[in-house]
Formats: C-alpha cells, structure tokens, sequence
C-alpha cells in the first residue's frame, strides 16, 4: 500500500509536515499552544462536525507550493486541508483576529449572559473565547431569541437560550446511541434543540451530550446549582464498567470525600479524551450518574488540568503548563518591557513558585 504523502505547510511562522488530507486546525493543533484556532463547532471525535460557527478562521496567504495565490476570503480552518507549501495565519493575522471578534459578537447575539447562575461557567468555551476574543459590549438592540422550557428526562437539563447550534449533541446522539430522540427543529432564527414530543433523552450514552456541549445548555442534572466547578477537585479514577461500550475512566469532581459530579475526561482541546487504544473515551449514563461514592471507584489521582483554566486557583499539582510559542511566531525571544529579576529579589528566577507547597512565605526566599 502506497504510503500517505507528506505536505510542508507553516502555521503563524512555524513549519510542520502533516499527511496530506490533514485540515489546518489539525496541523496547527500538532503544533500546539495558542498557534491552535479555537473551535465551537468541530470535535475531533465526532464524524461530520465542524463548519457550522466559524470560530476557527484563519488567513491562508499562500495556497500552496504550485499556485501561491493567497485565499481571498478567510477559511474555516476546520474544513479545509492543506496543500503543500500552503503558509497560513492565525494569531499573526489581524483580519483573523477582527473577524474572530465579529464572530463572538454574532454568538453572543441570543446567548443570555447569565454566567453568574450557569452551571457551566469556569470551563465554558464560549466564556473563554469571549474573555479572549470578545469585546465589551455588542451592537445588537434587540430582543433576544428565548424558548419554552423542555424537559428532557432525568439526567439531562436543556436550557435552549443557551445554545449555539453547534450541533455536536445531535452528532453524538447520533453516532454513539442506538436511537436519537432529538434534533435540530425549525429553521434559521427559529431552529432550536429538541425532541418535539418531550421524550426524555435516556439512552446509556446519552450523558456524553453534556460533555460535547460548549456551552451551558446542556447540562448535568445530577450536578445542577450543587456546587461551582471551581470549588471541586478533579480525581481521575475507573472502575470495571460491565458496559462493553463504556471505557470506565472517568474524572470525579470532588469536594471532601463526596463526589458531586462524575465526567468524561477532557484533553487539552476541551475534547473527550483518547483512550491508550485509540479509542475516543466516552462513559455510559451508570458511570456518569450512577456512582456517586468514592467506594464505587479506583481512585487514580488528582486530574492533569491546564494552568490556564479557572478549575487550577488553588491547586498545586496536577496542572499542566501550555506551550508557549511567541518566540517561535515572531522569529525571537520577545523583548521584556522590565524585567521583574532587576529591581526586585522577591520572586527569585532559580525559585518555581508552582514548587512551593501552599502560598509562598518569606522562609522559602532565604533558602
Ligand atoms: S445543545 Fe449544546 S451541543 Fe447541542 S447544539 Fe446546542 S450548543 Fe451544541
Ligand atoms: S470550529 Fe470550525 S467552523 Fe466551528
């Protein structure tokens, strides 16, 4: 068999090889750290996904090696793959960035700002990519778009002002449960999330929806107004799920010994994460909401969770630093506006704070 040809393409100054048929966000994301485009709509795991909320565009300046045309509208970066020697811009591109602010603008449209009371904020995507991207006030005088009520079962609360469209649930219902009771209703400003008959949502997989949901509209009943997620402690544990389908590695979120909610784990791209055999992680409904007591586990260890996320105040350990490319992007080391080391002892450059057991005391600087 004839092997997959490799494509040179350089993302915001940084070359990498990818097979070709590879998009662009899935080079940039092998590149890694913030050279990556936020996404909404695409999740690695589910077929189909991406092309819906226009999160991920970026600048294709050169086409390829053959036609150096650039693109004349900016790409979905998700949708779109590379061609060999193509050169595209993401964090290097102010049109990028202008339309990227256009684009959080446009999802905030009809999205209640109600982050105070959402039982996703602190690890919602479309409040990261605001604080990111977003601006402070918005153009938009009217009403915004509000939905009756649904109740779709036991474990699953859909709060439909909050969605995006994104479709991801509608992919996973689709691709991971035996029967898919809801969809997307109507259509345009209309369209919404919904079974029509108000059926509940209760396959054995159907949980994995409140995982795959960017936002606070799908949510975990189990876990609803229980606590912050930034006051739990995320454990890593599995058990033996007799569920053949189930990978039975979970992330518990704890507070003391009790267990308030029980995920998927997430990698670094906010996505269900990758088992060691390939597979994408997904847990069934009995792991999810079913098993509640630490004795229902094997307890692994604090959560690997990236320094970044509001979830890491407070810890530690287990955090995990993301990369940093700047210099990489702009070709040299960045030039320090003051470098902090020159007039003040205090935070020493041979001390890593992050070492430090607890705050930081006078005591740890003498050493
Ligand atoms: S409910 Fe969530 S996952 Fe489903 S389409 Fe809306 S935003 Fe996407
Ligand atoms: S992530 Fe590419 S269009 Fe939504």
């Amino acid at each position: 068999m004839s092997e997959t040809p490799k494509f040179k393409v350089t993302i915001d100054n940084i070359g990498i090889e990818v097979p070709a048929g590879t998009t662009i966000l899935n080079a940039a994301r092998m590149i890694g750290g913030e050279v990556a485009p936020p996404t909404m709509c695409y999740y690695s795991k589910l077929k189909d996904s991406g092309g819906k909320c226009r999160t991920c565009l970026v600048e294709v300046s050169k086409g390829s090696e053959k036609d150096p045309r650039p693109m004349p509208k900016l790409v979905a970066s998700c949708r779109t793959t590379v061609m060999d020697g193509m050169e595209v811009k993401n964090i290097t591109s102010e049109k990028v960035l202008d339309a990227r602010k256009g684009v959080v603008e446009f999802l905030l449209i009809n999205h209640p700002l109600d982050c105070p009371v959402c039982d996703q904020a602190g690890e919602c995507d479309l409040q990261n990519l605001s604080y990111e991207h977003g601006t402070e006030g918005t153009r938009y005088e009217f009403k915004r778009r509000t939905f009756e009520k649904e109740d779709i079962g036991p474990y699953i609360s859909l709060h439909m002002n909050r969605c995006i469209m994104c479709f991801r649930c509608v992919f996973t219902a689709d691709q991971l449960t035996e029967t898919r009771e809801h969809g997307i209703l109507e259509r345009g400003d209309h369209a919404q999330i919904g079974t029509y008959l108000n059926k509940a949502l209760k396959n054995d997989f159907i949980g994995n929806v409140i995982d795959v949901c960017p936002v606070g509209a799908l949510t975990d009943k189990t876990f609803r107004f229980k606590n912050r997620v930034w006051f739990t402690k995320p454990v890593d544990a599995h058990r033996n799920c007799s569920n053949p389908k189930c990978c039975g590695h979970v992330r518990l979120w704890m507070r003391g010994d009790e267990v308030f909610r029980v995920t998927a784990r997430k990698d670094e791209w906010g996505e269900v994460e990758t088992r060691p055999d390939g597979t994408p992680g997904w847990i069934c409904n009995e792991c999810r909401f079913e098993k509640k007591q630490t004795k229902d586990w094997v307890i692994e260890g604090p959560a690997l969770i990236p320094r970044s996320s509001v979830i890491a105040q407070g810890h530690y350990v287990g955090t995990k630093k993301t990369p940093v490319l700047i210099d990489k992007v702009i070709g040299k080391e960045p030039e320090h506006l003051l470098n902090i080391h020159d007039i003040s002892d205090v935070n020493k450059p041979e001390i890593e704070l992050s070492k430090i057991a607890g705050p930081a005391h006078s005591d740890d600087f003498k050493k």
